[in-house]
């Protein structure tokens, strides 16, 4: 039987994710998330967002880029009685795959839209990365300050391109200039937008109920319309329902705006009290493990490279599924079936590294290696089960990659492989030709991948343009099928840098073509490690 303290430990973690389009405001909201937390005295230091402005390829930029993003790579903070973990998700140039493999290791997740801009694509794709594990989301409309879109008419677009139920908790009264406040559907209850509030944290100014005189008192005209909206808000659109919520198919939406830091801690409300606690996780054997198990185990699914050459080491970052970190304890890495001691975690309580006692399922911790950990890995107390849901994901971009050193091959291909371990990038070898093609999520993984070469396996290497659309990994019920693809396709055909078989479509019509004249042959846009 586990004891009491440690299941309240399980009970009170929340650990999510931010999805958005950049510049919806995710830094913002972080900011303001963090002051609710008390982790931050004053608002506006998560990180100098203009010293992060790297200059392409600039290599001092870019260190200090990574050193910044490994602080606040998580965030642990109190909010009520909860403790609430935030991976933060990299969104500009940054983007990469781990910011999809950030989002296999929450929770739930709060997805931010600009309130005038309504859904953007890059949201539409976090969003199908979400669906993987049917992950719980709330939905943040920003921006209320300015002008924004008819708020049901983003609702529905919400509904129809994300396809996911809306069911607001807030209603907005006014925006830009004109923006009241908030009506709380739930509590009955309307809170009343200060302007210049926004590094405070404000005491809510609540009027109770919607037919209250203050009401008129306060809002003027705004109340009578306030009424006729909420009726008609009530009739069009759905009711919160925890079941859905928690299955994925219906959020909870609420309207505010994170530079006047208001409508944050509502959000927060809703998390806290809503937000499954730390989910059980599949493994490879079908039987998932729960949190509340005693045997520690946790994965890896982030692995940040210190961009310094004398600095080589690494933090893998773990994600506790069950069980109890202890500093000092030891752990079964079961890729390399072999016992390490962990006496040096590293926790992050908002913007400093810490070195931890003791963390808990739902924590993330960061552990020092040089080389030894891959992403997917699983620490177990001993067993031989490996988690599984942690996977590569197709890349969207690709170059084919060339020495200036044409004898330096051996260790181009060695170096390319190992970071493709690290999740840093992909490489592809074409079945048919001699070529090497990187593969990744986002474009500033070029940079870094040809300055670690240099500086990590003293290879000098430059891009060329490739026409490759995009990849898919392949794999077929039947063997023969599979062997036939591979004598028809071959010119599509390349290995990844783990040897697995991979189509690259030059276009998205030539990979819809295939999937269509080799219906035996399955597709897949992720692959597990
Ligand atoms: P991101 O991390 O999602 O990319 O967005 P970020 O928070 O950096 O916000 C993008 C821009 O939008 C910033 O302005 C930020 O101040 C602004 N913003 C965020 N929330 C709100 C809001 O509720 N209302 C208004 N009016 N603006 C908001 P910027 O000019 O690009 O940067 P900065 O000079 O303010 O740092």
């Amino acid at each position: 039987m586990a004891n009491a303290d440690f299941l309240n430990q399980i009970n009170k973690r929340r650990t999510f994710a931010i999805i958005s389009h950049p510049d919806a405001g995710k830094t913002t909201i972080t900011e303001k998330v963090l002051l609710h937390g008390q982790r931050l005295q004053k608002a506006g230091t998560v990180k100098g967002k203009k010293s992060g402005q790297h200059a392409k390829s600039d290599w001092m930029e870019m260190e200090k880029e990574r050193g910044i993003s490994v602080t606040t790579s998580v965030m642990q903070f109190p909010y009520h009685d909860a403790l609430v973990n935030l991976l933060d998700t990299p969104g500009h140039e940054d983007f990469s795959e781990d910011t999809y493999r950030t989002l296999t290791a929450v929770d739930s997740c709060l997805m931010v839209i600009d309130g005038a801009k309504g859904v953007e694509d890059r949201t539409i794709k976090l969003m199908e990365v979400t669906r993987l594990r049917d992950t719980p989301i709330i939905t943040f409309m920003n921006k209320l300050d300015r002008d924004i879109r008819d708020p049901l008419e983003l609702l529905d677009e919400v509904e129809s391109v994300l396809n996911i139920m809306c069911a607001p908790i807030t209603w907005p009264i006014g925006s830009g200039k004109n923006f009241k406040g908030v009506y709380h559907l739930l509590n009955d209850e309307v809170i009343l937008y200060k302007t210049g509030q926004g590094h405070r944290i404000q005491e809510r100014e609540v009027v109770k109920g919607l037919d209250n005189p203050e009401l008129d008192a306060k809002l003027g005209g705004y109340a009578d319309e306030l009424r006729e909206q909420i009726e008609l808000v009530q009739g069009a659109s759905n009711e919160f329902d925890l079941e859905m919520f928690l299955a994925g198919e219906l959020t909870p939406v609420y309207f505010g705006t994170a530079l006047g830091n208001f409508g944050v801690d509502h959000m927060l409300d809703g998390l806290v009290d809503w937000a499954p606690k730390p989910l059980p996780r599949e493994t490879d054997t079908g039987e998932a493990v729960v949190a509340a198990r005693e045997e520690f185990s946790g994965f890896v699914f982030k692995i940040q490279a210190n961009m310094d050459p004398k600095h080589r080491d690494r933090v893998a970052f773990m994600r506790i599924v069950s069980g109890k970190y202890q500093k000092g304890m030891k752990m079964h890495q079961v890729r390399l079936a072999k016992g390490v001691r962990i006496a040096d975690a590293l926790t992050f309580l908002a913007g400093d590294r810490e070195h931890v006692e003791e963390a808990y399922p739902g924590d993330i911790i960061g552990l020092h290696n040089h080389g030894t950990i891959q992403i997917g890995d699983t620490f177990t107390a001993g067993e031989k089960f490996k988690f599984s849901g942690i996977p590569n994901f197709a890349p969207e971009l690709f170059r084919r990659i060339r020495l200036k050193d044409p004898l330096k091959q051996k260790q181009l291909l060695k170096g390319l492989v190992q970071l493709s371990e690290e999740g840093a990038v992909q490489v592809f070898r074409p079945l048919a030709n001699n070529d090497l093609i990187v593969g990744a999520v986002g474009v500033l993984q070029f940079d870094v991948v040809v300055h670690r070469l240099k500086s990590e396996y003293n290879v000098d290497a430059v891009y060329e343009n490739i026409n490759v659309a995009t990849a898919r990994w392949v794999s077929s019920d039947s063997e023969q099928k599979l062997d036939e693809f591979r004598r028809k396709a071959e010119v599509n055909l390349a290995l990844d840098g783990g040897d697995n078989l991979t189509y690259i479509a030059p276009t998205m019509v030539n990979l819809n073509l295939a999937t269509e004249r080799y219906p035996d042959i399955d597709f897949h846009h992720t692959r597990e490690h």
